[in-house]
């Protein structure tokens, strides 16, 4: 167990009062705060530490971070003061560097670490963890604080938005239960943008552009294609079988030979499970089959087999394109910066109220403007796990979004960002 005078630290004395709280002004003046963020980088990580950070130390909170994940609590431990410093929360990635590191054994690194980090939080006077991250990171903490008593609270964070937040989408009388994770938003935006740009390219050639979008999982972020003009979508949560396939095919010369300027931009979700020819069977195209500490293998390829099908088995030209690192990269973009800072109110709350193994979420899917404390909750990070598409929002036998996706990612996005150019030049015959 995680020594008991760390955790009773945290804890009011008890014949402390308000008023002398008071005198001291700062409510948890002396206590120390570690921010961790873990797992693949997103462009609002940094908008999430910041947020976190200025809102805990203006409740007295000194507040540190770790590096590079659950790395930086392992050995002598790698730990930086970010109280009083200046931050940037615009800026995309993580000034406290991501790892995939696992402090539970694992097939790739059987160690149990845990007496590590218990030593480092005691040596370094950590009386409260933030751990940033997905399933995988807040999965470990979550085991940290119900086998070690660890103070924690966890904060979501995927571009893939598969975390499951439990945060409603109200559409047309129904109520769907949706994600909202940061990193999503910008990422989404990113993927908009890509899609919008190669559209151009792909209506100049005529051609198919099959473009993958990351999503080992869930096809979240494939489906913010549509808003780059994107005509048709494969996601990880339906598997594209023998017969599927060929129906796929069909449906794409058909939706080809439709098209006014002979031209589709297909979305594939990396993780999308193919039926290969050559096998017998459907499969993930592995970029590396190498697994990480949580057990994953890098997915990444897909759009090339798929390219090479439709061009080999329908006679169209069509060439894949990835979006890959793009669209976790960059800036964080607006509706981030005010997620993370309305997410980051809310930990605060779970701090007073000394609520830990807890998440702070969104409660439902609103606009910009709507962005607002009281529209948080916290779940129990028990609770977490993947949460693929809801039905609603994808139809298999059209290989499309529904208008319910739309108006989910019209809450995020605003708008399309593609225009079109439509013409209909007439032919010139020339004169006898
Ligand atoms: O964190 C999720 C993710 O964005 C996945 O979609 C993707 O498979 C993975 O990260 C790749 O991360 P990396 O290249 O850093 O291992």
């Amino acid at each position: 167990m995680y020594p008991i005078g760390v955790i009773k630290k945290y804890i009011f004395a008890k014949n402390e009062t308000y008023s002398s709280m008071k005198k001291e002004n700062k409510l948890f003046k002396g206590k120390t705060l570690a921010i961790l963020s873990g797992g693949g980088d997103t462009p609002a990580i940094n908008s999430s530490i910041e947020s976190i950070r200025n809102r805990a130390s203006l409740v007295g909170y000194k507040v540190y971070g770790v590096r590079y994940g659950w790395k930086g609590l392992l050995g002598d431990g790698d730990i930086v003061d970010l109280s009083n410093q200046p931050y940037n929360g615009w800026y995309g990635g993580t000034a406290l560097r991501a790892s995939r590191t696992n402090p539970f054994p694992s097939k790739r690194n059987p160690e149990n670490r845990v007496p590590q980090i218990l030593n480092n939080l005691d040596k370094y006077h950590i009386d409260v963890l933030v751990t940033i991250g997905g399933d995988d990171t807040n999965g470990a903490a979550k085991r940290l604080y119900e086998t070690e008593g660890i103070p924690v609270i966890g904060f979501p964070k995927t571009i893939d938005n598969d975390l499951r937040t439990g945060t409603m989408h109200h559409y047309e009388g129904q109520e769907i239960e949706a994600v909202l994770c940061p990193g999503f938003p910008s990422a989404a935006r990113a993927v908009t943008e890509f899609a919008a740009r190669i559209k151009t390219t792909a209506e100049s050639h005529s051609r198919i552009i099959v473009l993958e979008v990351m999503g080992r999982d869930a096809g979240w972020l494939t489906g913010s294609a549509i808003y780059g003009g994107a005509d048709m979508f494969l996601v990880p949560e339906f598997e594209i079988t023998k017969e599927r396939k060929e129906f796929f095919l069909e449906t794409v010369r058909e939706a080809y030979m439709k098209s006014p300027k002979k031209t589709l931009i297909i979305a594939v979700s990396e993780g999308v499970r193919w039926y290969d020819d050559d096998k017998g069977k459907v499969d993930v195209v592995y970029a590396s089959s190498e697994v990480d500490e949580y057990g994953h293998p890098r997915f990444g390829g897909i759009s090339g087999i798929i390219a090479s099908e439709i061009d080999n088995k329908l006679g169209i030209d069509a060439r894949a394109q990835i979006t890959g690192y793009y669209a976790r990269a960059g800036e964080c973009r607006k509706y981030d910066r005010r997620l993370t800072a309305t997410l980051a109110d809310k930990v605060v709350d779970l701090l007073l109220r000394e609520e830990y193994g807890q998440m702070p979420v969104l409660n439902k899917i609103v606009p910009y403007d709507e962005l607002e404390e009281f529209n948080t909750s916290s779940i129990d990070m028990g609770k977490i796990g993947n949460m693929p598409l809801p039905d609603e929002y994808y139809d298999i036998n059209k290989f499309k979004f529904s208008g319910a996706y739309d108006d989910f990612l019209s809450n995020i996005l605003k708008h399309p960002r593609y225009i079109d150019f439509n013409y209909d030049f007439p032919v010139v015959i020339p004169e006898k």
